[in-house]
């Protein structure tokens, strides 16, 4: 018999942000009970919504969609114009934008208040970064890295990132900036639940035989976890329910590492977690199979974690 151990990166899963929006949520499915709707999904994990969803939080892609309800602000906020048309519209607004990204927002404001330009450092594409965009109030400029920007025509700007930007992107930046000759107020406005989740799943990918990163398949942070677990060499593979674990991913290995994006609920990572137990059981214990695998050495020409034994 061979005694297997799957380890939970020491940070994993919901991070603030996302747990207080689906309290929210929640919250608000228990007291109205219909005509509730968020814009985009809540969070970026389709079981979650899908619950929210049978508790009668519904997404909206649109606020043209509904003319009656609540309406809920996801985490990363949303710009001043959809408050604005949510109120026109006599809409009830619930406010879940994660407070991180509140801080980032007013900052931008502030900034815009005063007449400065507003690099925006994230992913152009990103909900919380065309929300941060509307609060600078058409004084806002993204920008995904130091390498795009040019020449800068004003004495004095500022700089806020999004909440999950690396803290070396946002360190060159404002480098970048001081270079020109430019006076910079500069917001560092990451949140440290994204780096703390990340560094975990480093350190834990380096120390197993195999890592499983549970998300949803659209969660960026998620996909982000799964790169830096591969990119250790380790054996990595991302799922968003136990359901799509296969028992060949753990043939012979003893030690298995698991970690979640921020969306993941602690209830998908602990039934990933007890299948990971069985499945390994099941593969491991299998008598004869086991023991050959243990004293196998590899073989010329054999692949072993992606490395071709010579
Ligand atoms: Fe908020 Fe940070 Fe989560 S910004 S939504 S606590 S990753």
């Amino acid at each position: 018999m061979v005694f297997i151990e799957v380890l939970l990166a020491n940070k994993a899963g919901f991070c603030y942000g996302v747990k207080r929006a689906i309290e929210m949520a929640l919250q608000a499915a228990r007291v109205k009970k219909a005509n509730i709707y968020t814009l985009g999904p809540l969070i970026h994990n389709p079981q979650v919504v899908q619950d929210l969803a049978r508790q009668g939080v519904k997404e909206i892609n649109d606020l043209a969609e509904v003319t009656e309800g609540s309406i809920i602000i996801r985490s990363h906020g949303v710009g001043p114009q959809i408050f604005q048309q949510a109120g026109e519209k006599g809409l009830e607004i619930i406010d879940a934008t994660c407070p991180f990204v509140a801080r980032a927002q007013r900052a931008a404001h502030a900034m815009a208040e005063q007449g400065l330009p507003v690099f925006i450092l994230g992913d152009p594409g990103h909900p919380e970064v065309q929300g941060i965009l509307g609060w600078a109030m058409g004084m806002g400029v993204v920008i995904e890295n130091a390498d795009q920007l040019s020449r800068v025509d004003h004495p004095k700007v500022g700089v806020v990132a999004q909440t999950t930007q690396p803290l070396a992107n946002y360190l060159k930046l404002v480098e970048a900036l001081e270079k020109q000759g430019v006076e910079v107020d500069a917001r560092n406005t990451i949140c440290h639940a994204t780096g703390e989740r990340q560094r975990a799943a480093l350190e834990l990918a380096q120390k197993v035989d195999v890592m499983v990163v549970v998300g949803g398949k659209n969660s960026a942070n998620t996909k982000k976890l799964a790169r830096i677990c591969q990119e250790t060499g380790t054996p990595t593979y991302h799922v968003e329910s136990a359901q799509e674990l296969r028992e060949e991913w753990f043939y012979g290995h003893r030690i298995l590492g698991l970690t979640a994006g921020a969306s993941t609920p602690d209830a998908i990572i602990e039934e990933v977690k007890r299948r990971m137990k069985d499945l390994d059981q099941m593969t491991n214990g299998e008598e004869g199979m086991n023991e050959a695998m243990e004293v196998k050495s590899p073989q010329p020409g054999e692949l072993v974690k992606g490395v071709v034994v010579q």
